[in-house]
């Protein structure tokens, strides 16, 4: 299918009536339901479908930088270029093509790549719909270029929720983090799961490899998967900043809450010829069939 700019999107189905839907304008994920057709990731209503700008809401892939510090545009530009589908993608290891449907797509450097960051690479991304409705994000980043580069990485993921006063997020707990709110200022988070009162836009170190997020009022747990991507940035603008942004309307903080499987805080540097893997794989279970990590 087409969205209304003409960009192409493409809608992945399993035989129970779960679905996720891609658009080629930054291999963005723009929704993921399960079997009842209900949504999963937040969009907000004010989202803005027009290039040259990712769409607020969703799965963006951010790449090669995720946040700001450098030069480049906020997030990486990969999330604002079109991905072309890549019929031909090599095979991807430790993936178990049975029961799943899937779509490769593909983004390389363009005539007007960015003069900061002149590196030849291929950026592949798979997205999976499983039998059980697990949504999966493969991306490989290839080195194709004669010199070394660095690059860091994140999977910017709203996931969708009733009530964000009523949340809990499990497994980041004891961690050192990165506040972004307070000029990055490093220290550790204590005891019990996080739970949000406030604006919040941390980056947490070392984390586990699963995590999870507990709405009570939907009875739903969201279990975040994740390979290659050490760090997981937390994010949720509150009431000032939400009112501040375009494209998010006033009060919809309380339905949302970024939770991004990420390499943030060591970038990854690829030789020529090297190639790295990013894995996220999500899965919105009732709470009460939640057994922990
Ligand atoms: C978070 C960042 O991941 O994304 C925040 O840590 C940022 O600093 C937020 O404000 C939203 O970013 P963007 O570029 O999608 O508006």
């Amino acid at each position: 299918t087409k969205d209304w700019n003409g960009i192409d999107q493409v809608v992945l189905r399993n035989p129970q009536g779960a679905s996720a839907r891609i658009s080629l304008h930054g291999g963005q994920v723009i929704s993921w339901r399960n079997d009842l057709g209900l949504e999963l990731l937040f969009s907000s209503s004010k989202a803005i479908f027009k290039s040259p700008k990712a769409m607020r809401g969703g799965i963006s892939i951010c790449f090669p930088q995720f946040g700001s510090c450098s030069s480049l545009e906020q997030q990486g530009f990969a999330r604002n270029k079109i991905w072309t589908i890549d019929d031909d993608a090599p095979p991807l290891l430790n993936f178990d093509i049975r029961g799943k449907s899937f779509v490769d797509l593909l983004l390389k450097p363009g005539d007007e790549e960015p003069k900061c960051w002149p590196h030849g690479f291929e950026l592949r991304v798979r997205v999976s719909l499983a039998l059980d409705g697990n949504l999966a994000v493969i991306s490989r980043v290839r080195n194709i270029n004669g010199k070394p580069f660095s690059f860091s990485f994140g999977y910017h993921t709203y996931l969708s929720l009733s009530d964000i006063s009523e949340v809990r997020l499990e497994g980041l707990e004891t961690l050192d983090c990165l506040d972004n709110l307070c000029q990055r200022e490093r220290f550790t988070e204590q005891g019990d799961a996080l739970t949000f009162e406030s604006e919040v836009d941390r980056v947490y170190l070392s984390s586990p490899n699963c995590i999870a997020v507990l709405d009570h009022e939907r009875k739903r747990t969201y279990v975040i998967r994740k390979e290659g991507l050490p760090d997981v940035v937390v994010w949720n603008p509150w009431e000032k900043k939400s009112k501040a942004m375009a494209d998010f309307g006033d009060e919809e903080y309380k339905q949302m809450l970024c939770v991004d499987g990420a390499a943030v805080e060591k970038p990854i540097t690829l030789k020529p010829g090297e190639e790295w893997t990013g894995r996220l794989e999500l899965a919105a279970v009732p709470s009460s069939f939640c057994s922990d990590c």
